[in-house]
């Protein structure tokens, strides 16, 4: 059925497309999955390890100015000018935390300090101004060269030099009068209100030290009729000690963990069932949304949204890791269901290569993986994924030149029109959706790559000594760049798969 496979010498394959041979067979979904610190390192609090992948970012980042690579790339213009008069907080700062930090700093944000009022910023006017400046705040990674993103938080230059400039002249706090509505978030929600609030019905234990196993919990929606989801968001009850969550929507005829318990946590070597032990990482079912440190929740435009069918479980797959202190986890997931439903549906799709071996010491080891998209599609997001030892993570459009005269397909012509390159870094799992949504059509062949850095001058680097393949810990690697596509919304991921 034309659908397309390309070996590369490193055996690439696309498990989230059919195998080859052009049966439209759906096979090998990859569970999703982020993990913890590797077991050789003590647990350290989720604000010790952030602290760490900061400092780290601030130094890559000063390397790759000093080199002249500077990260902003064309944004680097000439600065800004500051304001003729000195900015205050409640005139000139104020509004840039409330777009641009907020997010994460405020209470129950996932930041540790909250920016909201002048009393919590001011003590932190010179580091605001040095994670601006060397753009370690806000946190994105994609190179600014490629691709125009709807989440992308980066501050102007003006804003840079705005907040310097305060830094720089004693951090005035202004008129109170000045001040713009404070920005209001719901509990801790980031998405508006939700419609539907499912929590895990037990709360998982969780230990003090060591590692964790992947821990699941299915969660019946009790749906009569389908639903569709405008917006989802992940709401762990203890943050810092999630490192990723993903939940996954089970159809009532999926055979997926079909013989696990409801309700109750449970991981997969303790499953009585062995297909269930054996498949627990392996599904077809389309995902909701993924979570993990700096995620954003899922925002659908009007048009579309995710799929839920009547009867439909959620599966959270959860990715715990110990923080020192034994406690309980009850995750919850906020839905805002669609007003009417939408001409489109949202599916999660992913382009994975699990068959490489990165050597002991490569310092820029390069892997891919390609599929060609049976069906039109609009693409809409990225979210690409490593572990410890990614490095970068690209993701290009590859064109097929024709040779003259409508002569088969020239091999040599083929062009990589790049759509995201980020400099990937693991405790930072980010979406990236495109400002504009890209329609694909069928037949379009994608391309994924990821550098892996095994050497010694990678400091997450838990073994430069020894050889690494594909694994669920973070000892081991992985290589998924999930993308999300809009599609006609009779479709679900089976059918998508099928040519028509
Ligand atoms: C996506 C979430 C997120 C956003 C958005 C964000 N921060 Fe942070 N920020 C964090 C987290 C988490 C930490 C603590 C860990 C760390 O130090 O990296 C942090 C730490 C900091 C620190 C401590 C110093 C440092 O660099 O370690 C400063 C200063 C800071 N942020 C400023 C800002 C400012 C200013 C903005 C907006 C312009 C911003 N942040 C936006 C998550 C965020």
């Amino acid at each position: 059925m034309g659908l397309k496979w390309n070996r590369t010498p490193q055996e690439t394959r696309v498990p989230g497309y059919p195998s080859s041979g052009g049966d439209s067979r759906l096979d090998s979904f990859f569970v999703s999955e982020t993990a913890a610190p590797p077991r050789t390192r003590p647990t350290a609090t989720m604000d010790r390890r952030l602290k760490r992948t900061s400092m780290l970012l601030t130094m890559i980042l000063s390397a790759a100015v000093a080199l002249g690579l500077s990260l902003s790339g064309s944004r680097a213009q000439q600065p800004a000018a500051p304001p003729k008069t000195a900015p205050t907080f409640y005139r000139d700062v104020l509004p840039i935390l409330q777009g641009h930090c907020q997010q994460c700093h405020r209470a129950g944000g996932i930041a540790p300090m909250a920016f909201e009022t002048y009393a919590q910023l001011k003590p932190y006017a010179a580091a605001v101004k040095v994670a601006t400046q060397t753009k370690s705040m806000p946190p994105w990674f994609a190179d600014p060269e490629v691709g125009k993103f709807l989440n992308d938080p980066s501050l102007s230059e003006q804003e840079i030099a705005t907040l310097s400039a305060w830094a720089d002249s004693g951090a005035p706090a202004g008129r109170s009068d000045e001040a713009s509505a404070p920005r209001v978030w719901t509990e801790n929600w980031t998405i508006p209100q939700p419609d539907l609030v499912l929590k895990m019905p037990q709360p998982v234990r969780l230990p003090a030290g060591g590692d964790i196993e992947y821990t699941y919990e299915i969660v019946p929606t009790h749906f009569t009729e389908g639903r569709w989801v405008q917006m989802a968001e992940v709401l762990p009850a203890r943050r810092g000690n999630v490192h990723h969550a993903v939940v996954y929507v089970r159809p009532p005829d999926s055979s997926w963990l079909r013989h696990a318990p409801v309700g109750v946590p449970f991981t997969a070597s303790a499953l009585g069932d062995p297909a269930d032990r054996a498949s627990a990482m392996w599904t077809d079912s389309d995902i909701l949304l993924v979570y993990a440190p700096g995620s954003s929740p899922d925002m659908w435009p009007e048009s579309m949204a995710k799929y839920v069918p009547a009867g439909a479980d959620l599966v959270f797959q959860m990715h715990y890791t110990a923080t020192g202190t034994a406690t309980e986890d009850q995750t919850s997931v906020g839905l805002r269901f669609a007003k009417q439903p939408p001409p489109q549906r949202v599916l999660t799709l992913q382009l994975t290569n699990d068959h490489f071996v990165i050597p002991p010491g490569a310092p820029n080891y390069r892997v891919e993986a390609r599929g060609t998209l049976p069906n039109d599609a609009v693409l809409l997001s990225f979210f690409p994924h490593m572990h410890l030892r990614g490095k970068s993570f690209e993701y290009n459009l590859v064109r097929h030149g024709k040779a003259r005269g409508g002569a088969p397909q020239n091999p040599a012509a083929v062009g990589f029109e790049p759509l995201l390159r980020v400099h990937y870094h693991f405790h930072w799992q980010m979406s990236y959706r495109l400002a504009t949504p890209m329609h694909l059509a069928a037949g379009t062949e994608l391309q994924a790559v990821a550098w892996f850095d095994n050497s010694r001058d990678n400091p997450h680097n838990p073994d430069p000594d020894v050889a690494v393949r594909w694994g669920e810990q973070t000892y081991d690697e992985m290589m998924v760049g999930f993308f999300d596509v809009a599609v006609d919304a009779r479709l679900d991921k089976r059918s998508f798969f099928v040519r028509h």
